[in-house]
């Protein structure tokens, strides 16, 4: 018998894990980036459908190789973003997004600031090629960096395992 005690989920949140919205992937997507996370090893995946002249965000939807808090933060998120500008969709923020959700577990906050982070590098991905606006920062956000400090560590120890693997 497992000794575990069920994490304090939100109606919210069990409700969108169970029936989430926005899943998979959108076939002419023109921005999409993946976030990861060491702490637990989840991924996730955004796919955007931005109107070139207006910067509205005319479709969203997530993939998510994660938790159940991890889903129902991308699914949420996906909802919050569509309809709205490019501008509007950077400004989500994590706790915003956990506050739709009815709050998420202390323990759960890196999933809210997983998906936050892998819009943010959608966005910029989407800019890549385009005149970066004004209101993008050019230095990287707390969100992003968080993504990107744990992929990079998952680097270094995904290259020390296989380097011990080899010995
Ligand atoms: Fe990792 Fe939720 S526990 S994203």
């Amino acid at each position: 018998m497992s000794s575990r005690v069920p994490l304090p989920y939100s109606p919210k949140v069990l409700e969108l894990f169970r029936d989430p919205k926005n899943l998979g992937k959108i076939k002419d997507a023109n921005a999409q980036a993946m976030a990861g996370s060491l702490a637990c090893g989840d991924m996730i995946a955004i796919y955007l459908k931005i109107n070139d002249k207006t910067k509205v965000i005319e479709e969203a939807s997530f993939e998510s190789y994660g938790c159940a808090a991890n889903i129902a933060a991308s699914s949420v998120m996906t909802e919050m973003i569509k309809g709205k500008n490019l501008k509007k969709a950077w400004d989500v923020t994590w706790e915003q997004i956990s506050n739709e959700l009815g709050g998420l577990p202390v323990v759960k906050y890196h999933c809210g600031v997983l998906a936050v982070g892998a819009l943010r590098r959608a966005i910029r991905t989407y800019f890549k090629e385009k005149k970066i606006p004004d209101w993008m920062p050019r230095e990287l956000t707390s969100d992003e960096k968080h993504a990107l400090e744990e992929e990079k560590l998952t680097e270094v120890l995904s290259k020390k395992v296989e380097k011990s693997r080899k010995k």
